[in-house]
């Protein structure tokens, strides 16, 4: 029998701003899911990463299963009234709609699922990112399944090397989804050009061109094209399985080094270093930085082990401290240039009705 792996994620509500949420919030999460999930899960966990909670679930019902989703929906609508009785800022933040329709894409959380036959063993990786949006999983995803720099797979197992077909979506077309599937190695470049716009195309899933099996899933939930306004950042979560026919656990980890400016950071107008952090890690300098935090686990008859944190390690200190000297570099410049994000992208009323306002007042000389 199949296994799926489900994350439904969502922001319902944090402590003092948008840091993380309360412990009650996490543990009303917690109790609705234990109460509930008989006969729907196998098993499952729910962490946070800053102010986002994560329900992990391992289930026999395929992706976009009704029974799963309404689980996960309630659990995030029962935390969303502890929120509301602590008042907890910005409670149900991400609950966008009020009557669930079979499942909860389009609704607001961010959703990522894999379903496969299971390995002798099986291990995967689950991303969260906080402060930031699907976009920032591009380049590692393109750098873990496109460059032998960080994947040294693609040059000495014979397997890996046959390549990855990339599934991108072009998330600002919103009457329904729009996707491309382009193959490596032959098509990569084509691949980077869609990948370096962040805003508009959207790793949303990647094969293995060997089995044919999905490797990686991304959400790719745009809030504001659901809202039709800004309601916060999109902070995506990424399923990868690993090691034998896929990359192992440390190439898919490789990237992460690097911490790429993604769009995010405070008000999600800004770009900012993406920091790998530990797991429940929270949310602090200027709202930020943009965080990403890896959780290891090896699932087996659909039970999950304990997660290993994947950037706990001596090494992620490291590149924490030169990830916060790039974004002190970065906020040395506050709202100049690329420390803000283009105008299209600033989803915060307040400065188009400025512009607005502004216009009126322009004179045209002759
Ligand atoms: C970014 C984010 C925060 C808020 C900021 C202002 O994703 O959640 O940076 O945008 O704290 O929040 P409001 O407008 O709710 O006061
Ligand atoms: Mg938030
Ligand atoms: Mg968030």
């Amino acid at each position: 029998m199949k296994t799926t792996l489900s994350v439904i994620k969502a922001d319902i509500g944090s402590i003092g701003g948008h840091i993380k949420p309360s412990q009650s919030l996490l543990e009303s999460v917690q109790n609705h899911i234990k109460a509930k999930s008989k006969g729907i899960l196998t098993d499952y966990k729910i962490t946070h990463t800053g102010d986002d909670i994560a329900i992990l679930s391992t289930h026999t019902g395929g992706p976009l299963n009704e029974k799963v989703h309404k689980l996960c929906w309630d659990a995030l609508l029962a935390g969303t009234k502890t929120a509301r009785e602590q008042g907890l800022y910005g409670a149900g933040q991400d609950l966008l709609k009020d009557s669930f329709s079979g499942n909860v894409k389009g609704m607001g959380p961010a959703i990522a699922e894999l379903e496969f036959e299971e390995r002798k063993a099986e291990p995967f990786l689950f991303f969260a990112a906080d402060k930031t949006d699907p976009g920032a999983f591009n380049l590692p995803a393109y750098l873990t399944f496109c460059d032998p720099m960080h994947n040294a797979g693609l040059l000495l197992s014979s397997n890996l090397k046959k390549g990855f077909t990339f599934r991108i979506m072009d998330v600002n077309y919103t009457e329904a989804d729009k996707i491309i599937e382009l193959n490596t190695p032959e098509e990569i470049y084509d691949i980077a050009v869609l990948l370096r716009d962040t805003e508009r195309y959207i790793v949303e899933g990647v094969y293995s061109r060997v089995t044919g099996e999905q490797v990686a899933a991304v959400s790719t939930t745009r809030l504001h094209n659901i809202a039709g306004k800004y309601t916060g950042k999109d902070d995506p979560v990424m399923l990868v399985r690993t090691q034998k026919d896929f990359p192992a656990t440390g190439e898919v980890l490789s990237p992460y080094t690097i911490g790429a400016f993604v769009a995010g950071f405070m008000r999600g107008s800004h770009n900012g270093p993406l920091m790998p952090v530990k797991q429940n890690s929270d949310i602090s300098f200027f709202d930020g930085p943009p965080v990403v935090s890896a959780a290891a686990y090896c699932v087996h008859d659909g039970k999950l082990t304990e997660a290993a944190d994947a950037f706990a390690h001596p090494y992620w200190d490291y590149v924490r401290t030169q990830v916060s000297r790039k974004a002190q570099e970065m906020r040395r410049q506050g709202f100049f240039g690329p420390a803000m994000l283009p105008m299209s992208e600033l989803e915060y009323g307040g400065v188009v009705e400025v512009l607005q306002e502004l216009d009126k007042r322009f004179i045209i000389k002759k």
